[in-house]
């Protein structure tokens, strides 16, 4: 495998387009297979990336598959589309380890299987692929049919990720845990929460919601910025006198054992699969709690401030 050979990527959201245009730009050939009716084909074409609408074609032609759809419909995708139509040793590669390590997809043995898992979200891969900065990508193999895969792995990596990226080596089981365990307790479930305890509290003392969302929500940016350039303790050394005696003294108070305890409990459900069995049940039912629970989340004030302010 070298540059000049042709990676397909299925699906083009959040990282299908970050990681084909990247590839794209590492000098590698990219073809995107998208859904005939999918209004991403517009885009991908006007990133003049070459695109094909047919699913059994896109496979057959797929010597290193890049399987972006969501984690949720990959099972039915890869045994449909891939499963039937992938040639003989081709490379199937994934960006998040789930189906592999909880056995919703068992790739054919003459497959390579691949993990080339950027530990950022679409955009931030992107971006810092524009200004060369460092990504950290976690690989893992499962199938070495070929004999290519480690080299691959590592092509692949530089290839969506640039020069500066870190290659992480880790197992499919670490990187599902670690990532379904950081998005629901902290950057995702955990964050999401802790924003809307803040402006809440505010907002029920009395205090103006507009100041209780640029406080409690727009801060955020610039202090993960420094938490991300700088670490924890880099940051603290950023902040004022006050605001640092406020953090060190208040903050263990907020995440408190209890909270602690909670997310032990949480990377057991992970772990045992209960998590993997509960998304899936939703989604078969048609995202009932899913659904339900976003709507319960557009009625909060802080999403009408934030419309009234940012629009
Ligand atoms: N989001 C992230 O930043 C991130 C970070 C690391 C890893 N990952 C992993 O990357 C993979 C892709 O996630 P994503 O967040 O990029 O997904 P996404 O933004 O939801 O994009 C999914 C893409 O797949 C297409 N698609 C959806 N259902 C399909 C189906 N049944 N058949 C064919 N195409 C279908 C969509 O096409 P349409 O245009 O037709 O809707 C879209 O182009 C997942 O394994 C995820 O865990 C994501």
């Amino acid at each position: 495998m070298s540059m000049g050979q042709k990676i397909t990527f299925f699906g083009f959201g959040s990282q299908g387009r970050a990681q084909a245009l990247n590839a794209r730009d590492s000098g590698w050939k990219v073809e995107v297979f998208l859904r005939p009716e999918s209004r991403r084909v517009a885009d991908a074409q006007k990133e003049k990336l070459e695109v094909i609408t047919d699913p059994i074609a896109a496979a057959k032609g797929a010597h290193v598959a890049i399987l972006l759809v969501p984690d949720t419909d990959q099972p039915e995708f890869y045994k449909t589309v891939l499963e039937p139509h992938l040639p003989k040793e081709a490379s199937l590669v994934f960006a998040h380890g789930f189906n592999i390590h909880f056995k919703q997809i068992t790739p054919r043995h003459d497959l390579d299987c691949l993990l080339v898992a950027p530990a950022l979200q679409g955009d931030g891969l992107r971006q810092n692929y524009l200004v060369q900065e460092a990504v950290p990508i976690l690989t893992a193999i499962s199938q070495d049919a070929t004999d290519r895969a480690y080299r691959l792995v590592e092509d692949l990596a530089g290839a969506i990720g640039g020069k500066g990226t870190r290659v992480i080596p880790t197992t499919f089981k670490e990187e599902t845990e670690t990532d379904l365990f950081a998005e629901q307790t902290l950057t995702c479930g955990g964050l999401n929460q802790l924003i809307k305890a803040g402006f809440d509290t505010l907002v029920d003392a009395g205090y103006n919601p507009d100041i209780a969302y640029y406080c409690c929500l727009k801060e955020m940016k610039a202090l993960a910025e420094s938490i991300y350039r700088h670490g924890i303790q880099g940051m603290r050394g950023r902040i004022s006198g006050t605001a640092r005696y406020g953090d060190l003294t208040r903050g263990p108070r907020v995440i408190d054992e209890k909270v602690r305890d909670t997310m032990k409990v949480i990377l057991d459900e992970i772990c045992s699969g209960k998590f993997c069995e509960e998304l899936l049940k939703d989604k078969n039912a048609g995202w009932p709690i899913l659904n339900g629970r976003l709507k319960e989340e557009d009625e909060h004030l802080i999403e009408k401030v934030r419309n009234r302010i940012e629009k």
